[in-house]
């Protein structure tokens, strides 16, 4: 059961991730979205669509279908209610494992924003050879999320309000975790302590050793910095020491091998 509070906070979170193209973690994400595809007449899989935000911003951006799949019960459950809420109808929200519980369905675009870096790598490698299996030819898959160096990949920085904080000694991070805890929406992990506990430190170089096995291949990076939100340095990639800490979010776009299906 969520409690009437922390359903409330997740609807407007998920509003604002659906209705809000300022949204701070986000936003960057829409934007090159935009830029890059046009997804009218696709059919997208939002993995780990947690409270479905941004699944339904896919389903008004485009006339397309999306399919919204996460293992989090009270995440879909908040994500059905948006939906009813706003009256979209070419987006399906599910509760499913794909690992235990396969797909049929072929999609012509994948996306997990904000996913991978909660997935432990066992499990990560495994899904990312399900879902180049039902990537349809010609697909592509988009992954964003913060690296481990960046000033926000604890997840906590917002309520202890510390940048990089991840790298403080762990006894006392998780201490001060701890004495800062409360509860998040989510069956899965439902405080802080258990969210930041979840996190794999996902960097460029462990995602490409994760996605090496499933064989897709990338053909697309974007490193968003600070820097870029100075006009001269917009569109630069700046990932060498010490910039690199100063890398915001990552972006990988990855398509099936060249074989795939022959
Ligand atoms: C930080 S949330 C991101 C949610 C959403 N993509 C967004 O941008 O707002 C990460 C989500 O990944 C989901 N997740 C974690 N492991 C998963 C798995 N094995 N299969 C599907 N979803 C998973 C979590 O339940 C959670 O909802």
């Amino acid at each position: 059961m969520i409690s009437p509070e922390l359903y409330l906070e997740g609807i407007s979170y998920a509003e604002q991730n659906f209705l809000d193209d300022e949204a701070n973690h986000l936003r960057v994400d829409k934007d090159l979205l935009r830029e890059m595809f046009n997804l009218d007449g696709k059919k997208i899989l939002d993995f780990g669509c947690g409270m479905g935000g941004m699944s339904l911003w896919y389903a008004s951006q485009w006339n397309c279908t999306v399919h919204g799949f996460d293992i989090d019960r009270h995440h879909i459950h908040i994500a059905k209610d948006l939906q009813k809420k706003h009256k979209v109808d070419n987006v399906k929200f599910e509760v499913r494992n794909i690992l235990t519980d396969p797909v049929e369905d072929k999609y012509d675009f994948i996306v997990l924003n904000d996913v991978a870096e909660h997935i432990q790598y066992p499990i990560l490698e495994e899904i990312f050879c399900s879902l180049r299996n039902v990537l349809a030819e010609g697909g592509r898959i988009f992954i964003s999320y913060p690296p481990w160096q960046s000033p926000y990949a604890s997840h906590v920085t917002h309520i202890l309000g510390l940048p990089w904080c991840q790298f403080l000694p762990q006894g006392l991070l998780l201490k001060w975790i701890e004495r800062n805890n409360r509860t998040i929406v989510g069956e899965e992990e439902s405080d802080l302590v258990q969210a930041y506990n979840g996190l794999n430190r996902l960097t460029h170089k462990r995602l490409m050793q994760t996605i090496r096995k499933s064989g897709l291949v990338p053909v697309f990076r974007k490193s968003h910095s600070f820097l870029n939100n100075f006009k001269p340095l917009e569109k630069v990639n700046l990932r060498f020491f010490p910039f690199s800490y100063l890398i915001t979010k990552e972006f990988l776009v990855l398509k099936a091998p060249e074989n795939a299906g022959r």
